[in-house]
């Protein structure tokens, strides 16, 4: 009997789409979503799976199918292996047939993206995946060109992070000096904005939500901005936290 001759396993792109504006997708990310049959996205975050397959439509090609991967909603790591392994099946069954799959996320990829945890549920399905990832314009660089803020000059030292919970953590960060990128900022934004003018750096902060989306807005006096709960997920504050330049 003879052995079937194998097919050659599919390759796993992470295409990075940038903040929003569909220009500010990479030649490279364009060129892959016209030509790739499978995209794949999170399904849970609802805004960035919308958000993605909106900006994606400017790109991909006519035959194009979405499939929506499940995000876990738990801390807990053996529940988070368990669900992510399910989220990569669907992947892996694609890549097994010998096509392309695309996992288009917001930004970049390598940045707060749950590309990270499909690709490695992948690759603990099917150790041999070919996996390439396109880097992209990250939110947070759109941000800073938005408000020309300068993220960094000679030996600036540059913090990008989360939104902190706790007090303690903000002063943590508020440490660091040099500039600030905290990313996350939901519904936490009136808090930050409380510790921020108690330690005196209110007037050195600049606040970005949607950038290059339907709904930007671009706050550079946030004393005088109302309804700061309601700014929404895709918020990101930048923080000028050397002493005596204001911006
Ligand atoms: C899960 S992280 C994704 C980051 C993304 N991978 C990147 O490279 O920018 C989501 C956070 O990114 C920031 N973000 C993403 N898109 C944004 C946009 N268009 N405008 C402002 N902030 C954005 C917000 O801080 C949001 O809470």
């Amino acid at each position: 009997m003879q052995d079937r001759p194998s097919i050659p396993i599919g390759c796993l792109y992470g295409i990075g789409l940038g903040p929003g504006d569909p220009e500010l997708v990479t030649v490279k990310a364009s060129r892959l979503l016209a030509k790739l049959p499978h995209l794949f996205a999170p399904k849970a975050d609802q805004v960035s799976l919308s958000i993605a397959k909106s900006i994606a439509a400017h790109h991909v090609g006519a035959n194009v199918q979405f499939h929506e991967t499940v995000y876990p909603m738990t801390r807990d790591p053996n529940v988070l292996r368990d669900s992510w392994r399910k989220a990569a099946a669907p992947v892996v069954a694609v890549l097994e047939r010998g096509q392309d799959a695309g996992f288009i996320t917001l930004g970049d990829p390598m940045l707060y993206s749950t590309f990270s945890y499909l690709m490695r549920a992948v690759r603990e399905l099917l150790p041999n995946a070919r996996v390439e990832i396109v880097p992209a314009v990250m939110s947070f660089a759109a941000s800073a060109a938005l408000t020309e803020f300068v993220l960094g000059e000679q030996k600036t030292q540059l913090t990008v992070a989360p939104a902190p919970d706790t007090e303690a953590g903000m002063s943590a960060l508020i440490a660091q000096g040099g500039r600030l990128v905290m990313m996350k900022v939901g519904s936490r934004l009136p808090q930050l904005v409380d510790w921020l003018r108690a330690s005196g750096h209110l007037a050195q902060t600049r606040l970005v939500v949607r950038a290059g989306l339907s709904g930007q807005r671009v706050i550079t006096d946030l004393s005088r901005c109302d309804e700061l709960d309601k700014v929404g997920y895709l918020s990101t504050l930048l923080v000028d936290l050397e002493p005596g330049e204001a911006l």
